[in-house]
């Protein structure tokens, strides 16, 4: 294991609240929710049909929705990308083809995959786990086959003073007085959880060359689902 993997799944581990094993049974837990039938018409209207193809799932946590995928399309190979233990501990009767790889995908680099090998790829609820996210948009953009598409959705910004009414429901802010600690912690949260606008990611991903071709807005605005294509290869 290198420093740099060891110092992400550090913050990681931070950013899930301190325990991995509570975070890896929230993912599973919120699973179905994340990936309803509007998830799936998304994911089938955007991403290319065909026998075989190569699917990768970025962050897949406990690999789900690639479990769900293999069973629905036993000739596909799939690839689930992960880093953090608490979340690969959880990967139960994973299918003959489906491979699980340990990776930072904060700088993964373009050697990743040997080449152009993937079809379509979901990254849901990463992003914003990355300390910035423009490495892994420009490697996508060598490990997806021309026209291969990237299915994105991530929490978005929120007005702060959303952040604490959601948070502190009970607490007046105007008398009570607010445990310091508890509002340390509270503000790493937001921030954390609040990087992006849905047009930054937008914006972010026509940057590194993308074309964007579906934006959705979910949750009344708190979530973003994208569907974002590989036009062509860069030189
Ligand atoms: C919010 S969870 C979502 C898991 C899964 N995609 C799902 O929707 O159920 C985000 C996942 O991304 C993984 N992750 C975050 N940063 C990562 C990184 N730098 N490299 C690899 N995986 C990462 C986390 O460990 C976690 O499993």
């Amino acid at each position: 294991m290198t420093d740099e993997l060891n110092k992400t799944r550090r913050y990681l581990e931070q950013h899930h609240g301190g325990d991995g094993h509570r975070a890896a049974e929230r993912t599973i837990d919120t699973h179905e929710r994340n990936h309803d039938n509007d998830f799936w018409s998304f994911w089938y209207a955007h991403t290319p049909s065909g026998n075989a193809l190569h699917i990768a799932d970025l962050g897949c946590g406990p690999a789900l929705f690639l479990k769900q995928l293999a069973q629905k399309h036993p000739d596909y190979r799939l690839t689930g990308i992960e880093i953090a233990p608490y979340m690969l501990a959880r990967v139960e009767d994973q299918p003959a083809n489906l491979e699980i790889r340990i990776a930072d995908l904060n700088a993964p680099g373009p050697a990743f995959f040997d080449s152009a090998p993937l079809d379509a790829c979901l990254a849901n609820m990463l992003i914003h786990e990355l300390y910035q996210p423009i490495n892994l948009f420009q490697a996508l953009r060598h490990w997806l086959k021309p026209g291969g598409v990237l299915i994105l959705t991530d929490m978005v910004r929120q007005p702060v003073v959303n952040f604490l009414h959601h948070k502190f429901p009970d607490l007046d802010f105007a008398h009570d007085p607010a445990d310091a600690p508890t509002m340390h912690e509270c503000f790493r949260d937001y921030f954390e959880h609040n990087r992006y606008s849905a047009e930054d990611i937008e914006q972010l991903l026509k940057l590194c060359g993308f074309d964007v071709i579906e934006r959705q807005t979910l949750r009344e605005g708190r979530a973003t689902r994208i569907a974002a294509r590989n036009a062509a290869h860069p030189t």
